[in-house]
């Protein structure tokens, strides 16, 4: 196996596995709390009004049922996600929602889409777990029309996101030593270094790239907090191979990590992002 198609099966039984479990159950806290990145790629979507939108590593489906409501009349956008629960349980939000979106269970480095097919690529967070994230933005490339567009949405640095680190910081202590990271390898911060998404980018057929910073505050209750900081991330893996008094300490020393972001009943901390962007040109004809 190559290092590429390895990291491929590492992220399909993570999305199918744990992490695609814990996204589900903690669909509506996840969805309260990066709102307004949905309203963002909601608002980039008007500029395609009535048009199709691809959305990518769509998750549960709430930016997919967004951008479907901003496109108004003639247009759809079709979520696709490699996760089989995550795409299960969009599929049922799809139903109640009665707005012109659809799911497909794919990977997208690889799906055969139709070509030219699509007037503009979204994402909330879905990109940066590619295996080959050339090859999975060269087929991306492929399915949208001439002139089509793109809006991501991914993080910028560990250290500038100090909330999304914190569960790990606070844990590190307690655990066996882990191995040094990668900083390209696929995972939440695989998209930091802007200069390696345009790289990435422009190997795989984009023109246009412009990348700029976004800080969004988020906010969410001190409840919803217990379960976002043991049920998501990287200790949500690492939890449950711990015996019951290790993990009793580590999830205490969690809690304490959180901390510095408890003010007046709340949790609030900002989220510290790049928004990627090819502005999609009128079509032509
Ligand atoms: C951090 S979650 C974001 C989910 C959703 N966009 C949201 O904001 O709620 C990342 C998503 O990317 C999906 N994903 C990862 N690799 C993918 C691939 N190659 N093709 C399609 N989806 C993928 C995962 O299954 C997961 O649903």
């Amino acid at each position: 196996m190559t290092d590429a198609e390895m990291a491929r099966a590492e992220q399909q039984a993570l999305w199918n596995g744990v992490a695609g479990r814990a996204w589900v159950d903690e669909q509506m806290l996840l969805d309260r709390l990066f709102a307004p990145f949905a309203a963002l790629l909601a608002d980039a979507a008007r500029e395609v009004r009535g048009g199709r939108v691809l959305d990518v590593g769509c998750g549960t489906g709430a930016t997919t049922l967004a951008i479907a409501e901003a496109l108004g009349p003639g247009g759809e956008c079709v979520g696709a996600d490699i996760s089989r629960p995550m795409i299960e349980s969009a599929h049922v939000r799809a139903g109640r929602a009665g707005v012109p979106a659809r799911f497909i269970h794919a990977d997208v480095e690889s799906h055969d889409f139709a070509p030219a097919s699509f007037d503009l690529v979204t994402s909330r967070f879905g990109v940066m777990f590619f295996g080959d994230p050339v090859r999975a933005f060269a087929n991306l490339r492929g399915a949208v029309r001439e002139g089509g567009g793109l809006v991501l949405l991914a993080w910028r640095g560990r250290s500038e996101n100090g909330f999304m680190t914190a569960a790990e910081s606070a844990a590190a202590p307690l655990l066996a030593p882990q191995p040094p990271r990668d900083p390209g390898a696929p995972g939440q911060f695989a998209f930091a270094d802007p200069d390696r998404v345009r790289a990435i980018l422009a190997a795989a057929g984009w023109a246009g790239v412009e990348i700029d910073p976004i800080d969004v505050d988020c906010t969410m209750s001190e409840a919803d907090l217990d379960d976002y900081a043991v049920r998501l991330g990287t200790l949500a893996r690492i939890l449950p191979t711990l015996d019951d008094g290790l993990q009793a300490r580590v999830v205490t020393a969690v809690r304490l990590g959180f901390d510095p972001y408890r003010r007046d009943g709340l949790v609030r901390f900002t989220a510290a992002c790049w928004v990627i962007r090819v502005r999609p040109a009128r079509p032509t004809g």
